[in-house]
């Protein structure tokens, strides 16, 4: 185990094409570990924070992401072990818990953990591989130049590259400023009260509090315009409720900003008293407004078609999709494809033009697939509370399609085509917007 044994393919270009990522979130660090995989030089990985904590809460990696870290020689069990060992999931109704559908963990996020610790192993995974982390060093700047772009960081030192990748999270400065267009946050009309926390021993004890804290499980209470996710992890040591709620206020876009717990204990008022108490219990919470970003015409820079977005950047997922980070790691498979396919360094600007082409439908998919659920489990279930049947098909997640995928497969498959349009498109010095 370790990166002893490990070996990537040998360089398809001499010398190796050089890349410089710009965080070290779960889409740099996979960003990282695909390009070195593919014999490319990644130079180093920069995060703006000087350290990382345990944050976040729940977030879920599919089959989908699992196939290709294990390609890259990523001891995925790593991950497995950590993650919900819960068989099946079910969806209840609001009011009173009763079961509107059950259907296995798979279905969703595959291995719903919590991201902090599935943040640890990423950046494990990038280490062993002798590719250095440099914490501290915030982008404040892109020149998209050719050969190699140039980045600025804070202190003034300049870094460049053949290619440099922007990880950089949905509050992206390399989109603004690669892309040159503006980029406001557009409110999903929805915000998520989300907390994590151990449980104490008379909590677990607690027979009014208990019933979903005795081993790993998984359950939605779905309600008109609201749901609430709950997820037990290591036998009941680790709980994690998140309520989704309809959201007219404006909680600025963060991950840190608390919620008011009295808010919470009055939305829960109506909810199924199995879970409420523990709930109303609860000490603190994060107030997380769900934002989106309208889709991008474009992920490339402009003029060297050599800085890419990747990840939140360039894709962001509602918490229903349960694929932001497993779209960050097949985007980062579809690009480490594309710059092995070609022939000459010169020709990075065909890799990423068709990475973004390649791209672009899968993600857009994948974040539509996550809208429809929430629409259906705050929609459909207008008519749950007045005592309709409700068809379990009705409100089951939809994302087993969304597993069979290869991305690095799909990349080199539909290659030949994708190559032929975008070389056409850099010829005539028009590249068509991806929307
Ligand atoms: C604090 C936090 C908590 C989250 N919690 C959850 C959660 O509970 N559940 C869930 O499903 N998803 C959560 N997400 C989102 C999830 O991590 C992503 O959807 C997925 O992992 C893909 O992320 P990414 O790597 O593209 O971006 P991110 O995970 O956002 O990582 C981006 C990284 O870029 C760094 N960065 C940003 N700007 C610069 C710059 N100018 N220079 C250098 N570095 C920079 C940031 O510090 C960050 O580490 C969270 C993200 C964050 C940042
Ligand atoms: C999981 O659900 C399936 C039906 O989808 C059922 O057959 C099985 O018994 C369930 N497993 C557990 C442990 O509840």
């Amino acid at each position: 185990m370790g990166s002893t044994s490990y070996q990537p393919f040998p360089t398809p270009h001499d010398p190796p094409l050089t890349a410089i990522v710009i965080g070290a979130g779960l889409g740099g660090c996979a960003a990282a570990i695909a390009l070195h995989h593919h014999g490319h030089k990644v130079l180093c990985v920069l995060d703006k924070v000087h350290e990382f904590g345990r944050l976040g809460d729940s977030l879920g990696l599919g089959e989908n992401a699992f196939k290709l870290l294990d390609k890259w020689g990523c001891e995925v069990d790593e991950i497995k072990r950590i993650g919900n060992q819960a068989p099946n999931m079910t969806i209840r109704r609001w009011k009173d818990g009763k079961e509107l559908a059950v259907q296995p963990l798979m279905d969703m996020a595959g291995y719903i953990g919590h991201r902090g610790d599935y943040h640890d192993v990423f950046l494990k995974w990038v280490r062993r591989r002798g590719i250095p982390i440099r914490m501290g060093s915030e982008v404040v700047a892109y020149e998209d130049v050719d050969p190699q772009p140039i980045i600025t960081l804070k202190n003034g030192e300049k870094l460049e590259a053949d290619i440099i990748i922007a990880a950089d999270g949905i509050k992206s400065l390399a989109r603004p400023l690669v892309l040159g267009m503006r980029d406001d946050p557009v409110s999903s009309g929805y915000a998520c009260f989300r907390a994590f926390f151990k449980p104490t021993p008379e909590q677990r004890k607690d027979p009014t509090i208990n019933k979903y804290m005795q081993s790993d499980c998984v359950n939605f209470w779905i309600g008109p315009d609201t749901h609430l996710v709950q997820n037990t992890l290591r036998n009941g040591e680790e709980f994690n409720w998140i309520i989704t709620h309809k959201d007219d206020g404006d909680v600025p876009e963060s991950w840190f900003q608390p919620g008011d717990m009295d808010e919470v204990r009055r939305l829960v008022q109506t909810l199924d008293p199995d879970i409420r108490g523990i709930v109303e219990q609860t000490e603190k919470c994060l107030d997380w407004k769900i934002c989106y970003r309208e889709p991008l015409p474009t992920w490339v820079s402009p003029l060297s078609h050599r800085i890419a977005l990747l990840g939140d950047s360039c894709h962001a997922h509602l918490p229903t999709s349960a694929q932001g980070a497993s779209q960050a790691v097949e985007s980062a498979g579809c690009l480490a494809v594309c710059l092995g396919l070609i022939d000459r360094k010169e020709d990075v600007r065909i890799a990423t033009r068709a990475y973004e082409r390649l791209r672009f439908p899968r993600t857009r998919a994948s974040q539509t697939n996550g809208e429809d659920l929430r629409n259906r489990w705050h929609g459909v279930l207008k008519g749950v509370d007045e005592e309709r049947e409700v068809d379990p098909e009705e409100v089951k997640i939809r994302n087993a399609w969304l597993y069979t995928f290869d991305a690095e497969e799909d990349a080199k498959t539909r290659w030949e085509d994708v190559r032929a349009v975008v070389e056409d498109e850099l010829k005539a010095g028009r590249i068509r917007p991806l929307c």
